[in-house]
């Protein structure tokens, strides 16, 4: 039976804190933030991922401002909720680990819904994902969008965090103006990579300005965009490059892009059946029928493999300096080890830890050598209705089951 590597469970410097361990939960959307608050079951989900054993946990995709929400449980960062934040902090601090917040701006994946506004992006079209039209960004609408990413690094201080996680990746708004599938803009925040990093330089500056020497600063960014006419691994080594010198203190290096190549993220099968079933009628009644009758085309199946992002991830690690945090496929003790050897300092998780919490600790105790989580990707399909759960701890409707049982059994 496979060990693993102690090192996985030596403490990490990321900037200004040290983790106990090289282990954080990744941000993987919960759908426990109703009215766009902390409530109890966020607060509970997260104390026990760190008694899991954590060294850090990321609680995901927290909007910078109104306009950037996509659902009606996402956190949206502002300074009436900070005494909710707070609690959650201590909470997660109390269960032993550290406590990060991804912070991002869904762009024009945004929902009319609860951004109150027509979606914003890059540049202006329609979005057939979320479905809407979208409104191009002008340049004071851009300005006030970076101000609010230094608000919200402000917010999260106040809160509590101990490090933000900047959502640069997976197609939302920074990825939005980097990727030359979603930005045709004609001005200098368009046209060659140099002028579509321009956004993403402008909000690191602030962002790390407002962290100061209290704050971590991790950037999730793309290895890839996952399909032909986004970014590939060359343009997103120049991305990372500059993130490094920007100040970054850690990279977790992911890929794929929400509306245009969604398993490319996590990879696996998207329990169709699942996914539309769960659909609200009300808002996303279009896409809901989309998906029934054109969802294999639209949310293509990606093969699942363990460390899916290694063959990219290693270039990332041979052409930086700066810590690395690996995420994608770490499902068991060979891909930990794997990835440890290659000189990553940090692993993320989200299904394994979706799966169980405790998987951590079991690592450590060698009761197990691998996640019992088998990509059936329940937990993603149902995120439009309800709160992340795993299928095997939640109560599985009819519908789903036949489905789930035969993904499973296909791999
Ligand atoms: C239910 C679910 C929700 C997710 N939500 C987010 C998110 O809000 N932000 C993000 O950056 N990644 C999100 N992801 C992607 C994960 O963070 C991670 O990159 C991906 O699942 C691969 O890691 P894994 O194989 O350990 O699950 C989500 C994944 C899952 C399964």
């Amino acid at each position: 039976m496979s060990k693993i590597d102690q090192r996985v469970f030596t403490p990490g410097k990321i900037g200004p804190i040290e983790i106990k361990n090289r282990t954080i939960r990744a941000s993987a959307y919960e759908g426990m933030a109703d009215g766009h608050t902390p409530t109890k079951k966020l607060i509970d989900y997260h104390t026990s991922v760190a008694r899991g054993g954590v060294g850090m946990t990321s609680v995901a995709y927290a909007a910078v401002s109104q306009s950037g929400l996509s659902f009606h449980s996402q956190l949206w960062m502002r300074e009436e909720i900070i005494p909710q934040l707070r609690e959650l902090t201590d909470s997660i601090h109390q269960g032993g680990a550290k406590a990060c917040v991804q912070l991002g701006h869904c762009g024009n994946m945004s929902h009319r819904r609860y951004c109150g506004c027509r979606p914003v992006g890059a540049s202006g079209g329609f979005n057939l994902y979320s479905p809407t039209f979208v409104h191009g960004l002008n340049k004071d609408e851009i300005l006030q969008i970076v101000k609010d990413y230094g608000n919200a690094v402000r917010i999260a201080k106040k809160g509590g965090f101990d490090a933000v996680e900047i959502h640069a990746g997976h197609g939302y708004l920074i990825s939005q103006f980097l990727s030359p599938y979603t930005n045709h803009r004609k001005d200098e925040f368009g046209g060659s990579l140099e002028n579509r990093m321009k956004f993403m330089d402008m909000v690191m500056k602030e962002v790390m300005e407002a962290a100061g020497d209290d704050i971590a600063v991790l950037v999730k960014t793309n290895t890839r965009d996952g399909f032909k006419g986004g970014l590939e691994v060359d343009d997103c080594i120049t991305v990372a490059k500059r993130l490094q010198e920007l100040g970054a203190h850690c990279l977790v290096l992911s890929g794929g892009f929400v509306s245009r190549a969604p398993m490319y993220v996590m990879k696996g099968k998207m329990p169709m059946r699942t996914l539309w079933g769960y659909m609200p009628w009300k808002s996303l009644w279009w896409l809901k029928i989309g998906i029934a009758i054109a969802g294999k085309l639209m949310v293509k199946s990606e093969p699942f493999q363990e460390a899916f992002f290694y063959d990219d991830a290693i270039k990332f690690r041979k052409a930086l300096d700066m810590p690395l945090a690996f995420v994608g496929g770490l499902n068991s003790v060979e891909s930990i080890n794997k990835v440890m050897d290659a000189g990553f300092d940090f692993i993320q998780m989200a299904r394994p830890l979706v799966h169980d919490p405790e998987f951590v600790n079991k690592l450590k105790e060698g009761k197990i050598t691998k996640s019992g989580c088998q990509h059936a990707n329940y937990c993603v399909a149902r995120i439009w209705n309800y709160d992340m759960q795993c299928h095997e701890h939640c109560q599985v409707e009819k519908f789903q089951k036949k489905e789930l049982e035969r993904n499973i059994r296909k791999g």
